[in-house]
């Protein structure tokens, strides 16, 4: 049952995840020191957690002795939902009242059901989303090869039609998106709103941006020295799906590292779309989205 979707709350929460959520909204006290990387799944995740890691961390660590040469970064920002109020670990609340400041974590959970702590705390937000096609093949591909350890693999067509319901972990992926976005409208300081597609044309100027925006710029001499470039090439993904622990290691019994290192391009989703599902899914986005100014770059 852990595998099934249920509507809880308004979105659409992975059966394993339910308790999670609902101790995380219960006994979550934000500080505002802490950094939160809020995603919908397949958007993008892994690279910001690694590039904010990096970022957050530079005075800590040198490039040879980098943590993220040796662990996933989903092991170095603890999942809020997932492993922080998801039984792995004994006393959450005691364990996070210990964590070093400032407390790096990630989430899938939408904006309108984060817990209010966070939500009104000086504690900082970074969401990335993706264009919503290559999130749909990007997220097909990954849950069939996790969803074939306990139910069968969804064809394609029947995956797509639960998308454009908006039936996804974590979905519907438009009110997802668009939680996060009005608070970044409103609250520029708090969320800082960023698109997959933008960090591949300029990550460069994004991690400065995200270094502004967390109050950690970085000085002249920094970038003189090259630290910036040194945190992309890190990040990157060539270079960290050819580490050891991303082809050869695991994130629990059922998630290989592997699986969050597939392609890592815009557009690859013209290799699996129909005209058809084209049209109905370009119908969604401008319904949904239509007059709240967010837009995406499709193709490369
Ligand atoms: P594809 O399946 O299109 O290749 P998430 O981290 O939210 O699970 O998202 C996974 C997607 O991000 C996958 O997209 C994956 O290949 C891509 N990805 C992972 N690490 C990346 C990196 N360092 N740079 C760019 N894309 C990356």
């Amino acid at each position: 049952a852990s595998s099934y979707l249920y509507l809880f709350q308004e979105f659409w929460c992975p059966g394993i995840a339910i308790e999670g959520v609902e101790s995380f909204q219960k006994y979550f006290e934000a500080k505002d020191s802490d950094v939160v990387v809020a995603s919908f799944p397949k958007t993008g995740t892994t690279w910001l957690i690694a590039l904010t890691f990096a970022i957050v961390n530079r005075k800590h660590f040198s490039a040879q002795n980098h943590p993220l040469l040796t662990s996933n970064p989903h092991t170095l920002v603890s999942c809020l939902e997932f492993k922080i109020f998801c039984h792995e670990i004994h006393d959450p609340v005691l364990h996070l009242s210990t964590m070093l400041e400032p407390r790096l974590f990630s989430t899938h959970t939408p904006f309108t059901a984060l817990p209010k702590s966070l939500i009104q705390s000086n504690a900082k937000i970074i969401y990335i989303c993706r264009n919503p096609f290559d999130t749909f093949v990007s997220a097909w591909t990954y849950f069939n090869k996790i969803r074939s350890m306990s139910l069968p693999a969804l064809e394609l067509e029947e995956a797509f039609e639960m998308y454009c319901d908006g039936i996804v972990s974590f979905g519907p992926w438009w009110s997802h998106m668009l939680g996060y976005w009005k608070e970044s409208m409103a609250r520029p300081n708090k969320v800082l709103f960023l698109k997959y597609e933008d960090l591949k044309e300029n990550v460069n100027f994004y991690v400065k941006n995200i270094a502004e925006f967390l109050g950690c710029p970085f000085t002249a001499e920094e970038e003189s020295d090259g630290e910036i470039e040194s945190i992309i090439e890190l990040c990157s993904f060539e270079k960290m799906k050819e580490l050891e622990v991303n082809i050869s290691g695991k994130l629990d019994k059922f998630i290989d590292n592997k699986l969050f290192f597939r392609k890592g391009e815009i557009g690859d989703w013209v290799n699996y779309f129909s005209p058809s599902m084209i049209n109905k899914l370009s119908r969604i986005i401008e319904e949904k989205l239509s007059g709240s100014g967010l837009s995406f770059n499709m193709c490369s």
